[in-house]
């Protein structure tokens, strides 16, 4: 009867995270980390949809400010509260650092980094404690206007002791189990066990990785689930197409600025002229790079010096997802995944794409195998 569901439906994400358990790849905690993912981004996608027919309620600002200083949309709230609760009833997770929680959830002290970011210490019973980082809904100042938008995931789990020290001025003052704590949510982006993310636009399409390949499913919502449409995601090793904001290009060093105008008029390396495509929102503009091939750059420039995306819930989880579809993810000098945050909000430039196109722009930085 269960594999007459399946040639019915597909295979659908929870059946594919149940068969990824039986067989010893994921553990229980990660299928239940993902059952919430999957809920969570089954209501958010919802709520997209049906955004502009409750304006009042769902769309325009929410009046307040998030710690970055930018202005929080109804939608970036309400969607980090659908996220930050699905995962909190797993009962498995350590730590939640979101780009919308700038205030401790469900812990009792706050910490606070060098780069006056602040999040919940949490007193640790047990160790194996899963950690998790997301943007609810990047990509927010598009949703008035119908522009898709999307949502970015990674996953942690609690590192070896022995393995993660934190620098003194981290640490100073801490308990062990707040170090505990830090530690778990402050690790480079090679330590993901898992990255996805979620894309509301025409369909809603969920990419994840659990470091063996990529793989794509999309919402078939008359059966409200997940199915598998991209069993295995690999992105060309070179493109044609150059995703940036382009009205910054007199803020950019000049290599950078050099490279864009070179593939512009097909002065490249590969001597064909690329074409620009740029929604200013992430998830979509990666989701098509790694589809069609090409490189996505939010590089530094002269007002953001580390760029503008966020480290530990934009820049990582995306690069996971690029390296393990074939590609590469750099910020112009190294390799993202090997950059240790220093703190929750963290900016990072970031260089992604076809790996051909990623070297041509940058310095050769091979993943590490
Ligand atoms: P926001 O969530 O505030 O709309 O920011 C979106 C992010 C990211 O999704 C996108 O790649 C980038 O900011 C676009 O920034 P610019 O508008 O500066 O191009």
């Amino acid at each position: 009867e269960f594999e007459d569901v399946c040639e019915q439906t597909g295979v659908t994400l929870s059946r594919y995270c149940i068969e990824l358990a039986n067989r010893g790849i994921i553990d229980e905690d990660l299928s239940s980390i993902f059952n919430s993912i999957r809920e969570a981004a089954k209501v958010i996608s919802k709520l997209v949809n049906t955004a502009p027919l409750k304006q009042a309620e769902l769309l325009g600002l929410q009046g307040e400010i998030n710690v970055q200083g930018e202005d929080q949309k109804k939608l970036d709230v309400i969607t980090n509260d659908v996220f930050k609760n699905a995962l909190r009833y797993t009962g498995k997770m350590g730590t939640l650092a979101s780009e919308e929680e700038d205030e401790p959830v469900d812990g009792a002290r706050l910490w606070e980094g060098p780069d006056g970011s602040r999040f919940p210490l949490r007193s640790l019973q047990t160790p194996g404690n899963t950690f998790a980082s997301s943007t609810p809904l990047d990509g927010s100042s598009n949703v008035d206007a119908g522009i898709p938008v999307g949502t970015i995931f990674g996953v942690f789990q609690e590192p070896d002791p022995a393995e993660c020290e934190l620098p003194d001025d981290l640490s100073k003052g801490l308990s062990e189990d707040q170090q505990r704590c830090l530690a778990g949510t402050l690790q480079p982006g090679k330590s993901l066990v898992a990255a996805g993310y979620v894309l509301y636009s025409a369909s809603t399409e969920l990419v994840l990785t659990f470091g063996q390949g990529v793989v794509g499913f999309t919402l078939d919502s008359s059966i409200g689930e997940f199915v598998m449409t991209r069993p295995s995601i690999k992105i060309p090793a070179r493109g044609k197409i150059y995703s940036c904001n382009q009205g910054n290009i007199n803020e950019w060093d000049q290599p950078m600025r050099d490279y864009i105008e070179a593939i512009r008029k097909g002065e490249g390396e590969s001597k064909k002229p690329y074409s620009l495509r740029y929604i200013g929102s992430m998830v979509g503009d990666i989701h098509r790079t790694l589809l069609y091939g090409g490189i996505f750059a939010y590089p530094a420039d002269k007002k953001n010096q580390d760029g503008k995306l966020r480290l530990l819930y934009e820049g990582a989880p995306m690069s996971f997802i690029m390296e393990q579809a074939g590609g590469k993810a750099i910020t112009g000098h190294s390799r993202v995944l090997d950059i240790p945050p220093v703190g929750v909000h963290q900016r990072v430039p970031v260089i992604l794409g076809s790996a051909e196109d990623v070297d041509e722009q940058g310095p050769e930085t091979a993943p590490e195998s």
